[in-house]
């Protein structure tokens, strides 16, 4: 679905004086109320700031983590309010929850949506009932959230089945890039998955794999591809009820692993860490990051490409000891002078930011983990399907 498809702001007509319900993605990573990545709150800027300079008041709607469905001050937006007005440059109120005859003021930001059951409720009749409360008494609705488009959630589906609706310029941006990737990839085409579970990418691999010219797998999925070559992977992690698919996986000739790993008895800082074979892993040593030949084996298949997807960490980045295939493999596609290259949001877009990797060098980092994968997997993404049902002006 691309974004040509989607109703844009423009299609909501002049916004001067109209209130505008926005959903925005607004889940960052906090340590207690200090925000450590706060990538996902400047990204929605460009939009709020178009609604606001168009003469709109704005309800901004988002959740933070997964609460369950009752407030959790542990999942308080507080902390985001407050960098949301520094980043606006505005005053941010910050409410409980929506209500139509209190705050008039030109930014408003509810508290995390998922404190209420309706939210996420499987059950059709909960959820639109507190789309109705949160849609009460505004007159259009702008989704902005495209880290939660694959979610059937009340503030990014069922307010658009209200009001008048439209994608934001974040949506926009980010299914336009994608739609590339689906539609058009200039060739060689190479995806790099990364990240803990194979379990949650097998969707994507088996449906990219008949799509791309190469598929590189490192993080903690790769030693489930390990051992459906025959090798031992000590206490790295294993699926092992994964091995029979990565074994079809790795027969179509495209799926390249690492040949050597970074080796560790414990997730720390200070353990003492050696570099192995991906065939000589110890039984006692888990691998908690590729190698420095797989990094340069994984930057030669790069060369030459001309679209890159990237989704996933090379190992845990998070700590010194095991960054360096994160960095390696980032910086080479960072670096590749002719290519579309993509981020595919989540760990993969904080390992850039906290690498400290430039950026701006990359094409598109986007700001959907689990939405650009579901989106890659072909699969309809709610909260992109009902901004297409139908365009809708304000009035
Ligand atoms: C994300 O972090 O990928 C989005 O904000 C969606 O969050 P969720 O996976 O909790 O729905």
């Amino acid at each position: 679905m691309s974004a040509g498809r989607l109703p844009g702001i423009d299609s909501l007509g002049d916004l001067s004086g109209k209130r505008v319900l926005v959903r925005a993605d607004l889940n960052v990573p906090l340590d207690g109320d200090t925000i450590t990545d706060d990538g996902r709150i400047r990204a929605s800027v460009p939009t709020l700031r178009r609604l606001l300079d168009a003469g709109a008041q704005i309800v901004v709607a988002a959740h933070l983590g997964r609460p369950k469905g009752a407030p959790d001050p542990a999942y308080s937006l507080a902390s985001v309010a407050r960098r949301l007005g520094e980043l606006l440059g505005r005053n941010v109120t910050f409410v409980d929850s929506h209500d139509p005859e209190a705050a008039k003021d030109d930014v408003v930001l509810l508290e995390n949506v998922r404190f209420d059951a309706g939210e996420t409720a499987k059950d059709e009749a909960h959820r639109a009932g507190f789309a109705a409360k949160l849609a009460d008494g505004l007159d259009c609705y702008v989704d902005d959230a495209f880290g939660a488009v694959h979610r059937r959630h009340a503030s990014v589906y069922d307010v658009a089945k209200i009001l008048p609706h439209a994608a934001g310029d974040l949506v926009a941006r980010e299914t336009d890039v994608l739609a590339q990737l689906t539609e058009s990839p200039r060739r060689p085409y190479v995806v790099v998955l990364g990240g803990s579970k194979v379990s949650d990418k097998l969707a994507v691999i088996d449906h990219l794999l008949p799509r791309v010219d190469g598929l590189l797998v490192g993080g903690g999925m790769c030693f489930t591809f390990l051992a459906a070559l025959g090798h031992q992977v000590g206490r790295s992690l294993l699926e092992p009820d994964q091995i029979d698919r990565c074994r079809t996986f790795l027969d179509s000739g495209k799926v390249a692993l690492p040949v050597d790993v970074v080796v560790a008895e414990a997730v720390a800082n200070d353990a003492a860490t050696s570099v192995v074979p991906v065939d000589a892993i110890p039984p006692d040593m888990m691998g908690l990051d590729i190698g420095p030949a797989s990094v340069a084996a994984f930057s030669d298949r790069l060369q030459g490409a001309r679209t890159v997807f990237w989704n996933g960490p090379m190992g845990v980045f998070e700590l010194a000891p095991f960054a360096a295939g994160t960095l390696g493999v980032a910086s080479a596609i960072a670096a590749l002078p002719d290519a579309l290259t993509v981020v595919g949001g989540g760990d993969s877009a904080a390992a850039v930011r906290t690498l400290g990797i430039d950026e701006s060098r990359f094409g598109h980092i986007s700001t959907g983990g689990g939405a650009s994968l579901e989106y890659l997997e072909g699969k309809e993404l709610p909260g992109l399907a009902v901004l297409a049902e139908g365009e809708g002006r304000a009035g």
